[in-house]
């Protein structure tokens, strides 16, 4: 009745943005992402016999109330499946800041997803495991399989779930992460789903900017072509945040440090240094590089004004039991 998993975070190249069903968290679009070794949440679910409140203990503190109500809400739906109804004490640690827009939602329900379907002894495939991740937070669903993942939209809660591309070791690319600002983010990115299709500019991306964007980033995938790649994962970031801050309410997740990074980026370029950047739904900015740029990036990343820490992650497997 108890279990421990980990599960990474994940940094989308195509972003989710916008849902065609908000309960079921079916995205409006396809989209991309790499599993990401430094950032990881491990959580153990204990099931007991006796009726009552769930138990849950977020790096080392109880739960908000709405973080509770949410993974209690996610918990019913596999006590459903597994015809149980005993309450859940869960404790979770994430190894990265939470909240930040660093995706611990994405870590954390794929862990919980592993850990708490192992404890009720429910066994699901990586298929099953995916969808079911995929009802606590959209984005968990790409947390669950190995490396370089694509997950589908589709009309129904069975078809729409992540499937790994490639394996982690598949291609040697580095993602320098610059924390600019370790405080909770303006607006949740379930906030933003419902935002975004406000964009006057939303439908032009779903229908001629996305198609187009994807096959290209899958071509350089396929081709191992960092050039190409780095400049897709670029213009998507910069249509992802141009939809919302033309949103109602329109939304600016950057800061002056945030700014300060995407010129230097652009002027590293220019200079022969390789990097390209992403940022989700927050003010932090993921920088890639091919694995022999490491050095030079964080060393230049590191004296940026406004940086105030620095991750380096690397491509990783998916959600995983681990055995005590
Ligand atoms: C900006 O998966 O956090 O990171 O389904 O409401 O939990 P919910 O949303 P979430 O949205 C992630 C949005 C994003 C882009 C992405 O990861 O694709």
């Amino acid at each position: 009745m108890k279990a421990t998993a980990q599960a990474p975070a994940n940094i989308a190249f195509i972003k989710y943005w916008g849902r065609r069903d908000n309960v079921l968290r079916l995205p409006a679009n396809n989209s991309l992402s790499v599993n990401l070794s430094s950032l990881v949440t491990t959580t153990t679910v204990e099931f007991l016999s006796e009726a009552g409140e769930d138990e849950v203990t977020l790096d080392g503190q109880a739960a908000s109330p709405k973080a509770a109500a949410r993974i209690q809400a996610f918990l019913d739906v596999v006590r459903q499946r597994a015809e149980f109804s005993g309450r859940a004490v869960v404790s979770s640690e994430n190894s990265f800041p939470h909240g930040v827009g660093l995706a611990s939602s994405a870590s954390g329900f794929a862990a919980l997803t592993l850990a708490a379907t192992q404890a009720l002894g429910l066994p699901l495939t990586e298929k099953e495991l995916s969808q079911l991740a995929r009802l606590g937070s959209g984005s968990a669903c790409r947390s669950i399989p190995d490396g370089f993942v694509e997950w589908q939209t589709a009309a129904s809660n069975e078809e729409s779930y992540a499937i790994s591309l490639y394996p982690p070791d598949y291609w040697e690319i580095v993602d320098v992460i610059a924390i600019v600002d370790q405080t909770e983010k303006s607006l949740s990115s379930s906030e933003g789903h419902e935002a975004a299709p406000h964009s006057p500019f939303y439908q032009a991306r779903l229908e001629k900017f996305l198609p187009e964007q994807y096959a290209k980033i899958l071509r350089a995938l396929d081709e191992r072509d960092f050039s190409a790649f780095g400049t897709v994962m670029e213009e998507e970031a910069i249509n992802f945040h141009a939809i919302i801050m033309t949103a109602q309410p329109s939304v600016l997740y950057w800061n002056g440090a945030t700014m300060n990074i995407l010129h230097q980026v652009r002027a590293w370029r220019r200079a022969g240094l390789e990097a390209y950047f992403t940022i989700d739904a927050g003010p932090n900015v993921h920088v890639f590089c091919e694995k022999k740029n490491q050095p030079e990036l964080v060393r230049q990343l590191s004296a940026v004004p406004g940086v105030e820490d620095l991750m380096v992650a690397t491509p990783a497997p998916g959600a995983r039991l681990i055995t005590e």
